[in-house]
């Protein structure tokens, strides 16, 4: 294992390409989180990919490109995709479409479509263009844990599991891209981002979201419980219901995680995540990460489901398995 905390990480570029082509898996640094990479034309790296990561293997990878024309060089990049890539990438965003042949069916779990994502951290896109590949690349976390948005969560995950970890630093956006679909009738967002719906709506015609219970899933990771902390975790939407929560388990360890000032809850144990949906997607992985080590109890406090906040409602309704205080 090389882990590298200090020395930026790109005198390690080259060995990290270098892995990449004897098909090796990478972590990498991007925006939203960090990304477990493999080569995305590679059977053997996307298998290697999904045993690093313990991930069931009917949940498709997203490949990562740093341009347009290698977008289309994997996938049929439509007029809409243009305006979506144009309007919002480098960024964010993932848009689905149909995969060309050189994209194996193991990266897309069968399907015939691929998500497509051009990532802005400096440091995945000169990894991308240094392996000179478009890279499959899962949430660097073991399947079912916390996304990681920083080089030492993903070791605590990924030691001895894979060769390198490219340390990037404490990802700025915090929650996963917004995945849209452009491959049925009217584009779909399948997993909402920071990337809202109302800005896709400002660039696109129509744009519908997917919500219900997920059956046939769109997005088969969806059908996944997601990002469950170690810690027990209940969502509530007063304070009132989170601070009697407190009282009435004493004998237990608990934290409360809230929108806003933290001190309404002194002496009780409360963080506070931010004053708005972007801070708290910043915040909101990291703190989770830190708070299962620490206690036995995770209270997170409900948010509006609409624009920024809703793109972190969406995670933490998963954090909790929908189990909201009354
Ligand atoms: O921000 C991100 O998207 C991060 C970074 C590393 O880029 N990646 C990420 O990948 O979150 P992952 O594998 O943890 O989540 C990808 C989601 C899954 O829910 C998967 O089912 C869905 O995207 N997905 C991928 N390809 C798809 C496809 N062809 N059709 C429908 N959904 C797809
Ligand atoms: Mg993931």
């Amino acid at each position: 294992m090389l882990y590298d905390t200090k020395m930026g990480g790109y005198e390690l570029i080259d060995l990290a390409a270098e892995l990449i082509r004897r098909d090796e898996v990478v972590a990498f640094p991007t925006e939203t989180v960090y990304g477990l990479g493999g080569n995305a034309l590679s059977d053997v790296a996307i298998q290697r990919i999904y045993e690093a990561k313990n991930r069931p293997k009917d949940n498709p990878f997203i490949v990562h490109v740093t341009s347009l024309e290698q977008a289309d060089r994997v996938a049929y990049v439509t007029d809409d995709a243009e305006v979506l890539f144009k309007a919002f990438a480098p960024g964010p965003i993932t848009v689905v479409l149909k995969k060309r042949d050189c994209i194996p069916y193991s990266a897309t779990a069968g399907l015939d479509t691929v998500g497509i994502r051009m990532p802005s951290h400096p440091m995945a896109r000169t990894f991308i263009d240094a392996c000179g590949l478009p890279i499959a690349a899962p949430s660097a976390n073991l399947s079912k844990r916390v996304s990681p948005t920083k080089a030492n969560y993903v070791y605590d995950d990924m030691a001895g599991r894979v060769p390198l970890i490219l340390d990037g630093g404490d990802c700025e956006v915090g929650i996963e891209s917004t995945v849209i679909s452009l491959a049925g009738d009217v584009p779909t967002v399948l997993r909402p981002g920071i990337v809202t719906v109302e800005k896709l709506m400002a660039v696109l015609p129509a744009v519908k979201t997917f919500s219900g219970e997920v059956k046939v899933a769109p997005a088969p990771g969806m059908k996944y419980t997601h990002y469950a902390p170690t810690a027990l975790c209940y969502g509530f939407e007063r304070d009132e219901s989170a601070l009697s929560y407190v009282k009435n388990n004493s004998d237990k360890s608990v934290v409360i995680l809230c929108k806003g000032e933290a001190g309404r809850f002194s002496p009780n144990k409360a963080i506070s995540l931010g004053k708005d949906g972007t801070e708290i997607a910043h915040n909101v992985f990291s703190a989770m990460r830190e708070c299962e080590r620490q206690y036995d109890v995770i209270l997170l406090q409900m948010l509006s489901s609409s624009g920024e906040e809703g793109a972190v409602m969406n995670r933490i309704l998963k954090s909790c398995g929908g189990k909201v205080l009354s």
